[in-house]
């Protein structure tokens, strides 16, 4: 069964780690993070983008596949299915299509606007029991052909918005999708800080997980950080083994070839990777 994310994250809060969100890109992740979060006993959020719900055939698609792996795997671990970075119209059409919890990203309007139409979708998803993630600041770097410069989150802004409804709140902290510049600054702990004062108990959300040292993962989970987002790093890992696999040659060898074959590395990478987050951000034994 599909769950919303709020009473794990709530949990999260109480227990002061985090519950990682990992995105997907197809049947062989979904796998995996469903597989390693049930092996470890911890709570998972599956990340899906407007782009990889395109790329994976549309959201219907995506919510028979995890609902399905979920019943047949025997997968009892609490797992929210999550729209990532969720423009208004994409945010309707998951609802529609049966996701457990949507991030609406109003970031880039005004924060009237932001507001207005954060509001909106709390009301729709109020109704269904979908959890909701709003954004102020924005994320840096590039996802799906989007690029945010990465601006720090305004304590006050996140405060009106945390007051809407919201199940939990992300606010850019100089964190950065994709990997990080080697000049990169660090997360920016005074603003996380300020934010967490003035939002109280509002789960926080941390995008760009992949990269971030663990200090200061762990400086950031003391801080109210209940979810973290990580997705190139599962991409960089199953891109390596799966590389490693073709330049020693082995789709060469006998039946090789076979698909389930050359993406059995892959596969046993992403959930290598998974396990290590999990550890990380403490959710192992949090089910
Ligand atoms: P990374 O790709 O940097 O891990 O970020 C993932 C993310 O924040 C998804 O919203």
């Amino acid at each position: 069964m599909l769950i919303s994310a709020k009473e794990m994250l709530n949990k999260a809060v109480e227990g002061q780690y985090s519950v990682g969100q990992f995105n997907i890109n197809n049947l062989e992740w979904t796998k995996a993070i469903l597989l390693t979060a049930q092996e470890n006993n911890s709570p998972v959020i599956l990340g899906v983008s407007e782009g990889a719900g395109k790329y994976m055939g549309g959201f219907k698609t995506i919510v028979g596949m995890v609902k399905g792996m979920i019943e047949e795997l025997n997968i009892t671990v609490p797992v929210a299915l999550h729209l990532d970075h969720g423009s208004y119209e994409g945010a309707l059409k998951a609802i529609e299509a049966g996701f457990s919890s949507i991030m609406f990203d109003g970031s880039h309007y005004s924060i009237e606007e932001n507001i207005a139409k954060t509001k909106e979708i709390i009301k729709i998803c109020e109704e269904k029991g979908i959890s909701v993630e709003a954004e102020v600041g924005s994320i840096g770097g590039e996802e799906d052909g989007v690029v945010g410069s990465g601006e720090i989150a305004d304590p006050n802004e996140c405060k009106a918005i945390s007051e809407l409804g919201i199940t939990m709140l992300a606010a850019g902290i100089g964190n950065i999708h994709g990997k990080y510049p080697e000049n990169w600054a660090g997360l920016n702990f005074e603003a996380l800080a300020a934010i967490k004062d003035a939002t109280g108990n509002m789960p926080l959300v941390l995008h760009g997980g992949t990269g971030i040292p663990e200090d200061m993962i762990k400086r950031a989970i003391s801080l109210g950080v209940a979810k973290i987002n990580v997705n190139t790093e599962c991409q960089l890992a199953f891109a390596k083994a799966t590389r490693e696999y073709i330049e020693a040659g082995k789709d060469l060898e006998g039946k090789g070839f076979d698909p389930r074959k050359i993406l059995g590395p892959g596969f046993e990478a992403i959930k290598a990777t998974v396990k290590e987050k999990m550890e990380l951000f403490g959710s192992i034994n949090k089910a």
